[in-house]
């Protein structure tokens, strides 16, 4: 499974790349800005494109098919790690069709049912990615939906690749590897509970303390 980090802040993406295990990013509008504006969108895509060795996922915020597709264009073009990330509309299911067949990869999100999944399967996303913890919200399990979905693409053979977003918690991102799901994406904050264990720091305590009572 490939674990993407879902922030547009550096240093958590430098932290997280640090460990060797990370395979990608997504950005949102909502966490672009909560970065503060103090580098302009594109540069900042840039540069967590340099520090990421994989896809990085950068959102058209037009709604409108002509320019959404020029966004895309764009936003493709600041990087080859860019994948373009457009909403499950019916302009963003045109767009997606149309800038993948130019090549550009595209996530499709805000994908909260089957349905959309398939559209965007057939429109040739490279990636979907349904909201979990968003779904979990309105009391809907958001993991039965992506359990439907990698069945459904197993049983036609897309390759498109399915993206568990709006992770919450670590059992989010065990839940996920339990459907097969390609991809998760989680904060920082998960991605740092992933390692946590009480016992593991009990057992590493003791472990030194009896060592330090051996003869060296
Ligand atoms: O990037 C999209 C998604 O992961 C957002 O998560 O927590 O705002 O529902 P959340």
């Amino acid at each position: 499974m490939k674990f993407f980090l879902d922030t547009a802040n550096l240093d958590e993406i430098r932290d997280a790349a640090s460990y060797g295990v990370l395979d990608g990013v997504t950005t949102n509008p909502t966490l672009v800005a909560n970065e503060g504006g103090q580098r302009g969108f594109k540069e900042l895509v840039r540069e967590i494109c340099e520090i990421v060795n994989g896809p990085v996922s950068a959102e058209v915020i037009s709604t409108d098919i002509e320019r959404m597709l020029d966004e895309a264009r764009e936003l493709a073009q600041i990087h080859h790690h860019v994948v373009v990330k457009m909403p499950l509309t019916e302009d963003g299911i045109r767009a997606t069709k149309k800038v993948s067949e130019e090549g550009i990869k595209v996530n499709v999100t805000l994908v909260f049912s089957p349905s959309q999944a398939l559209l965007a399967a057939k429109a040739g996303a490279a990636y979907v990615s349904p909201f979990v913890g968003r779904l979990d919200d309105i009391s809907n399990i958001g993991m039965d939906i992506v359990r439907e979905i990698v069945g459904i693409y197993k049983n036609y053979g897309y390759p498109t690749e399915v993206l568990v977003a709006s992770v919450r918690h670590p059992v989010h991102v065990v839940e996920a590897a339990k459907t097969g799901a390609h991809i998760v994406t989680m904060p920082y904050k998960v991605f740092k509970q992933l390692v946590k264990h009480p016992l593991t720091d009990i057992g590493l305590e003791r472990f030194l303390s009896d060592w330090g009572k051996t003869k060296k």
